[in-house]
């Protein structure tokens, strides 16, 4: 992939795509032609270039979406699809948060949609979590999508319409053992939706989550390759697999469409019925 880096620490991208490129590819949220998602057009910021985020950033600009990514991983940002802008940024610091967001606003024009998808785990039982373990947690996954919900934000209730959908868990509502810090984060990052949701629903902004299960990405490979480990989660699900990020993009698209805009404070778990047993 070509980038050219432009000011603000932007990873352009989009500059290499073609106009014939988007178009050939805008078919995935169209039904008998139609784009019944309104999602052609939309202005996108997805927050964490991952498996989960990155998925959602080509699914969006499948749909004619114009979409900036942001990450702290160069390799990341580097194997986003032509069509992204990536931003390079540290996610867990204030400056890093609104600098993206400005950064998303200057480049797109404006800010329709924020998808939140950065995070981390680490599985230790709570009695070995240290403290510096249990504050990056809490700054990668809860502080961060606070930062940026905020930042977003104002610029959504001044627009009088936006969209937000994070990233929460089943660990939000399950007690998986090992996963004290983690969990934590993402009960957190229920309420503080909730909040924001009732705070801004009057402004015509939504805030949402999707609540995956467990799903193959970097985060849970190494931990998914253990001996044993990956059958015992798929024996916990009754579809009987994994979810994979393409089980996910809809529900992050729907919600993050005009289709939505009666939706707000809502977790949607996407799970295979995990959260049923
Ligand atoms: N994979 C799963 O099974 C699963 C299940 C439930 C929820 N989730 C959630 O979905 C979201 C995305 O997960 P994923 O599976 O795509 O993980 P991933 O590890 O593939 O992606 C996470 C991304 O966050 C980025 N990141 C980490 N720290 C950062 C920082 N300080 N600044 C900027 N970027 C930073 C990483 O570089 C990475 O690209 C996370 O919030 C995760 O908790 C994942």
């Amino acid at each position: 992939m070509t980038s050219t880096r432009g000011p603000a620490g932007a990873v352009d991208n989009a500059a290499a795509s073609t106009q014939a490129d988007s178009s050939s590819r805008a078919s995935a949220s169209t039904v008998d032609g139609q784009d019944w998602l309104g999602l052609a057009g939309q202005r996108v910021l997805v927050a964490g270039a991952g498996g989960i985020g990155s998925a959602c950033a080509t699914a969006f600009a499948d749909a004619g979406a114009r979409v900036a990514a942001a990450d702290i991983s160069p390799d990341r940002l580097s194997e986003l699809d032509d069509r992204i802008t990536g931003l390079a940024a540290d996610l867990t610091t204030p400056a890093g948060c609104d600098t993206a967001v400005d950064d998303a606003v200057n480049q797109l024009g404006g800010l329709d949609v924020l998808v939140h998808a950065v995070g981390t785990n680490h599985r230790v039982p709570v009695l070995e979590v240290d403290d510096g373990d249990w504050h990056r947690m809490v700054d990668v996954n809860l502080t961060s999508a606070f930062r940026l919900g905020r930042a977003a934000g104002r610029h959504m209730v001044d627009a009088g319409h936006g969209r937000q959908v994070f990233c929460s868990s089943v660990s939000s509502t399950l007690a998986h053992p090992d996963h004290a810090p983690y969990a934590a984060t993402k009960g957190g990052l229920d309420q503080l939706l909730r909040v924001m949701a009732r705070e801004w629903a009057p402004n015509g902004v939504t805030v949402n989550a999707i609540g995956p299960g467990y799903t193959d990405t970097v985060l849970t490979r190494a931990h998914l390759d253990k001996p044993g480990v990956r059958d015992h989660y798929t024996s916990l699900v009754p579809a009987g697999r994994l979810g994979t990020v393409n089980d996910l993009t809809g529900a992050v698209l729907f919600l993050a469409s005009r289709q939505a805009a009666f939706i707000t404070g809502q977790v949607l778990y996407v799970d295979g019925g995990r959260t049923l047993v």
